[in-house]
């Protein structure tokens, strides 16, 4: 697709859904759905950020994520790992800074190693940054900055929106374009500060066979749409 024909949105952010589900139907245990979604998102990110999208949030595993099985969780923590590690060197290729959003808290030791590992050695990068969404949940998210400012003992009393935004887990652009995959029609507690203007997209492609082309759908898409922030359009 061409993009220069097209609004390129400067911040994206993704629900990757429907991995369990892709795996069922293909009568494989729900582990296989994730290892293909891992399989994907690698290829996918770097497309989406040579675009010229700036920020791209990709939700990998929420708060409530902890409440699922022992082994599930236990195999998605193994594959956080293997991603910050072994990919460590592809992000620096791509010249790709990384960053992430969520509690450290229940998280295993290694995951938090990589974790701290890769924003370190990635920090420099221009080339795009991506925003691992993990142990997130926008209601924590919200919470903990307020915590942060009570424990900071500022004076709010005149704080605009931006002030408080300062507070949140990553200093980012508003979300321009939210896309979840699978056809679930739910935000899920994702970003619910940087989502308050997003467009929305909600493809019935679930997240290991959503590819490159599908992500050009979406961004027709959202060149589409009609932006107002509340106000009138101008046009
Ligand atoms: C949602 O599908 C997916 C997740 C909760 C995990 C996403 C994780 C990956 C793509 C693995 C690799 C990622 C990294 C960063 C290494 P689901 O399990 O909710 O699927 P379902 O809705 O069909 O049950």
């Amino acid at each position: 697709m061409d993009y220069s024909e097209l609004k390129i949105p400067r911040h994206v952010a993704l629900i990757v859904d429907g991995n369990g589900r892709w795996a069922k139907e293909r009568g494989m245990s729900r582990l296989r759905g994730h290892d293909a979604g891992f399989e994907n998102l690698m290829t996918l990110s770097k497309y989406i950020l040579s675009k010229g999208i700036e920020v791209l949030s990709l939700y990998v595993f929420s708060t409530e994520n902890f409440k699922r099985e022992k082994a599930e969780v236990a195999h998605l923590m193994e594959l956080f790992v293997l991603m910050y590690r072994s990919k460590l060197r592809e992000f620096q290729e791509n010249n790709i800074r990384v960053v992430f959003s969520g509690r450290d808290e229940p998280l295993p030791a290694a995951v938090i190693k990589a974790r701290d590992r890769l924003v370190a050695e990635t920090a420099n990068n221009t080339g795009g940054t991506i925003n691992f969404c993990l142990n997130y949940g926008g209601r924590a998210e919200i919470l903990d900055a307020v915590k942060k400012i009570v424990a900071s003992g500022e004076e709010v009393r005149d704080w605009q929106e931006a002030d408080f935004a300062h507070y949140l887990y990553q200093d980012l652009p508003d979300v321009d374009l939210m896309i979840r995959t699978s056809g679930e029609l739910r935000l899920s507690n994702f970003l619910l500060w940087q989502n308050s203007y997003a467009e929305f997209y909600f493809p019935k492609t679930k997240f290991p066979d959503f590819h490159e082309a599908d992500f050009d759908q979406a961004v027709l898409e959202y060149t589409k749409r009609d932006r107002r922030f509340g106000g009138i359009n101008k046009k």
